[in-house]
């Protein structure tokens, strides 16, 4: 690389020397950031300095590479940086309006997107690599086509996976699982065909020997892509994404190989290992296990729950309350809990959350927020809301943290939460949820639930008899405007 530098821009061998060392200290200076970033991003406190602390190594990261390839360019620096450029700013124009757009709901299926764009973008790298340096005689060719035909298959995985993802997030196509028979074998089956295509990689010579099992590997692994996905229910999207996430890290990774860039190799590492961790912790946190979810056939479409007014079928009665008895209710409290749910976030609730929390704290009422692990549709979403609308850390705890708490509390507000809050997980051995540890609201003196209607039921789509308890009252209706009236009732 060096010498065709020199060939061809005709520096001096003493500055090159010193861009190439300058590309290091930027790779190991952004490789630290980016994990310093990581760590950052695990509280609420320091979230903010963590992704400050990403973008920069971001920013060195582009530096160093974009320097060194003006600097290792074969045409005029100018054309170089300008086709850099554009590339950048076409890229960036449509990030931008795609991060303003998107609503605080749909950033799965936009993450699930951008992971589409690293599995291509690795297809594309193993296939110039392969171009460019077709197999030839020697263990380091044979490394090389290992390396090209992993990046492939991974990439090519991540591509149609992320794709069926998006279309299955945003409702284009139906979220229930695709069931054929035999798909475990048919999965089976084809990743070993794959592994057979990339030992005849490793072992061809030249572009024409090696293109015909790379072309069969490219469309085997976009298919097996989209049948794993495609076999995965509604209820199991959040970790699916996490994982595709997981793999476009190991992509990257890949992609870093074949271009022979050790701070790609280092931060596909780093996405690769924290998506796999956090798929396992969702995993846990709904007991599901990580096998399980990746076979797929769990979950579908959520089916209706009870229907018609003040009665559901089998599970009794259940009373409704209005605004302004919830707001008697809670003036004369002395402690009141609140657990959010993805019903919070559809409505867009968190600000008047925020401000019904500020107006009882003001009357001497002690307000604190259960946070479920997976309530909502994405890790820490309830944390992001109540940070938006800024709840004060302090007041916002974890399930482990209060679960044990509930018996002394007056009032419980649970708002669009739904599962999460779910008795039958502990009761019901054969419920879809059972086992999933679940905040035990029910043992407040008051439950209040907000939800529009009786005839939904949660994300895996099963009844809650905790609506149906004899201190439990359901106040109907969209979660802001139910809050709105309970703050304008104060
Ligand atoms: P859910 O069980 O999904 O229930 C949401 C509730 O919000 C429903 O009762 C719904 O009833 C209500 N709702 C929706 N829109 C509303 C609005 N505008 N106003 C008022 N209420 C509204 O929520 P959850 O308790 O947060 O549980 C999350 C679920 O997602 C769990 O099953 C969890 O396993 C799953 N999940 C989460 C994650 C992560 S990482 N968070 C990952 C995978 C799976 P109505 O429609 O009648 O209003």
């Amino acid at each position: 690389m060096m010498e065709a530098v020199v060939y061809t821009v005709g520096f001096e061998p003493g500055i090159l020397e010193g861009v190439f060392r300058f590309q290091s200290l930027a790779y190991i200076l952004a490789a630290l950031l980016f994990i310093l970033a990581l760590a950052g991003l695990s509280k609420q406190k320091t979230a903010r300095r963590g992704n400050i602390l990403g973008v920069i190594g971001m920013v060195c990261a582009l530096a160093a590479t974009i320097a060194v390839a003006v600097l290792g360019s074969e045409q005029a620096a100018a054309v170089t940086v300008g086709l850099m450029a554009g590339a950048v700013a076409i890229g960036a124009a449509i990030g931008v309006w795609r991060a303003v757009k998107v609503k605080m709901t749909g950033m799965p299926e936009l993450v699930a997107m951008l992971h589409s764009f690293v599995g291509a973008a690795a297809v594309l790298v193993g296939f110039n690599s392969f171009l460019a340096q077709p197999g030839a005689a020697g263990a380091e060719s044979a490394f090389h086509m290992g390396e090209v035909g992993l990046a492939v298959f991974i990439g090519a995985v991540t591509f149609t996976g992320s794709i069926v993802a998006y279309l299955k997030l945003s409702a284009k196509i139906s979220g229930k699982p695709l069931t054929l028979p035999g798909r475990n074998a048919i999965n089976l089956v084809m990743l070993i065909a794959s592994i057979v295509l990339i030992g005849c990689l490793i072992n061809s010579r030249g572009v024409e020997e090696g293109l015909v099992p790379l072309a069969i590997l490219t469309v085997l692994s976009l298919v097996l892509g989209a049948h794993l996905v495609l076999a995965i229910g509604g209820g199991d999207m959040p970790v699916v994404v996490s994982m595709l996430n997981s793999y476009s890290g190991w992509a990257a990774a890949m992609a870093g190989f074949t271009l022979g860039n050790d701070l790609l190799i280092i931060t596909g590492a780093l996405v690769g290992s924290s998506g796999a961790y956090l798929s396992y912790i969702m995993c846990q946190s709904m007991n599901r296990s990580f096998v399980s979810v990746i076979l797929g056939g769990f979950g579908g479409d959520a089916p209706k729950a009870a229907s018609g007014s003040g009665e559901a079928a089998e599970l009794g009665r259940y009373t409704e309350t209005t605004a302004e008895d919830v707001a008697e209710m809670l003036k004369s409290s002395k402690r009141v809990m609140i657990a959010p749910g993805y019903g919070m976030a559809v409505a867009q609730a968190q600000f008047p959350v925020a401000e019904l929390t500020r107006r009882l704290q003001d009357a001497g009422v002690e307000v604190a927020f259960a946070v479920h692990p997976v309530a909502g549709r994405m890790p820490g979403h309830m944390n992001v809301l109540l940070a938006e609308a800024k709840v004060p850390y302090e007041s916002v705890f974890d399930l482990d943290e209060v679960n044990d708490d509930f018996r002394d509390v007056d009032t419980v507000l649970v708002i669009g939460a739904n599962d999460t809050v779910n008795p039958s997980a502990e009761t019901e051995p054969d419920s879809p949820i059972a086992g999933m540890p679940v905040l035990r609201v029910w043992n407040a003196g008051r439950v209040i639930v907000f939800k529009r209607s009786m005839g939904n039921a949660g994300y895996a789509g099963v009844q809650n008899p905790l609506f149906f308890n004899e201190n439990t009252d359901m106040l109907l209706g969209d979660a802001k405007a139910s809050v709105d009236a309970i703050v304008a009732a104060l």
